[in-house]
C-alpha cells in the first residue's frame, strides 16, 4: 500500500467556535494522488487546506499527517516542523495573506533560504522558477503593486521553488489568463508524473478531469456529500446543479435565446 500523506476522522473545525467551517470530514489522501476539492463559496474547501497545512487545528476528531498527529503540539518540535514544512506547501487562494516581502525576488526567494539552501542554490532555482510562470521582469517589483494574476504567479513560484512533495493549492487558476492557466496544469501534470501528492481546491470543473484522481464534494453544511473519479461527477448533471458546480446558462443560438446547464463538464463547447 502506497504511503499515507493525510488521514483525517471525523474532523470538525469553527472559527471563533460558533462560525461552523468543517462538520465531520473523513479524508484519506495516499501519496502520488491528485484530489480536487470542490463546493460551494464557504462550504469549507480553504478551511480543509489550512488544516491539512497546520495552520488550524481541529475541534475535535483527528488529523494525521505522514502517519503522525498534526497538532498543535507537534509542530512546536523544532524538526517535526522543519521537515513538515519542507514537505507539503500550500497556495493561498489570496495572495495578499502569502505575499510580504518587499520584493518579489526576496519573496521567492524566502522559503529555499529559510529552509538552508545556500544563496547560490536558492539564486539558481528562483532564476528558473520565475522562467516556468514568464515572471521574470517583475524581480525588483513590489508584490503588493502587481496585478492579481501577477500576485497569484508570484505565491505559486514563493511555493513551488522549494519543490514540496505534498501541494495544497486553493484556487490557483482563479483570475489566471487561458494560456497561464493552461501552463499551470500542465505543470500540475509533470509533478505528478514526479510523485508529488497535489490537493487543488478550485472552483473550475472543466480542469478537473485532468488534475484529479477523486474529487471530494463538499455541501452548505460544510460536509463532504460524495467522493467520485472526475469523469463519474461531470457525467452526473443533476448533482453538479444541486451541490452548485454548474450553473444555469443562457445565450443565443440562431438569433434565439437558450438556456441550459453550463459548466463546461464534458468539454463540449459545440452546443
Ligand atoms: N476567518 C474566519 N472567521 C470566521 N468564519 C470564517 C473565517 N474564514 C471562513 N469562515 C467561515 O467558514 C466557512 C468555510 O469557509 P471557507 O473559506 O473554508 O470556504 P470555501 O469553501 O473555501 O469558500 P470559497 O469558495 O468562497 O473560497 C464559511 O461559512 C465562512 O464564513
Ligand atoms: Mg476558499
Amino acid at each position: 500500500m502506497n504511503e499515507k500523506i493525510f488521514e483525517l476522522k471525523d474532523v470538525r473545525f469553527a472559527y471563533l467556535g460558533k462560525y461552523p467551517a468543517l462538520c465531520g470530514v473523513d479524508i484519506s489522501v495516499e501519496k502520488g494522488q491528485r484530489i480536487a476539492l470542490v463546493g460551494a463559496n464557504g462550504s469549507g474547501k480553504s478551511t480543509l487546506l489550512h488544516l491539512l497545512d497546520g495552520l488550524i487545528f481541529p475541534d475535535s476528531g483527528s488529523v494525521k499527517a505522514f502517519g503522525a498527529e498534526l497538532s498543535e503540539g507537534a509542530l512546536a518540535d523544532a524538526q517535526f516542523n522543519y521537515d513538515f514544512r519542507r514537505r507539503v506547501g500550500l497556495v493561498f487562494q489570496n495572495p495578499d495573506v502569502q505575499l510580504f516581502c518587499p520584493t518579489v525576488k526576496e519573496e521567492v526567494m524566502f522559503g529555499p533560504l529559510n529552509f538552508g539552501s545556500g544563496y547560490e542554490k536558492a539564486a539558481k532555482d528562483f532564476d528558473a522558477i520565475m522562467k516556468v510562470f514568464g515572471i521574470e521582469d517583475l524581480a525588483g517589483r513590489m508584490p503588493h503593486q502587481l496585478s492579481i494574476g501577477e500576485k497569484r504567479k508570484v505565491s505559486m513560484a514563493a511555493v513551488l521553488i522549494s519543490n514540496p512533495d505534498v501541494l495544497l493549492l486553493d484556487e490557483p487558476t482563479a483570475g489566471l489568463d487561458p494560456r497561464t492557466s493552461r501552463g499551470l496544469v500542465d505543470l500540475l501534470n509533470k509533478y505528478h508524473r514526479e510523485g508529488k501528492t497535489v490537493i487543488t481546491a478550485t472552483h473550475d470543473m472543466h480542469i478537473i478531469e485532468e488534475i484529479a484522481d477523486i474529487v471530494y464534494v463538499f455541501n452548505h453544511d460544510k460536509h463532504i456529500v460524495r467522493a467520485a473519479p472526475p469523469a463519474e461527477l461531470l457525467a452526473d448533471t443533476g448533482f453538479l446543479q444541486d451541490n452548485n458546480l454548474i450553473h444555469i446558462h443562457s445565450h443565443r443560438h440562431d438569433g434565439k435565446p437558450h438556456v441550459h446547464p453550463h459548466g463546461h463538464p464534458s468539454h463540449d463547447h459545440t452546443h
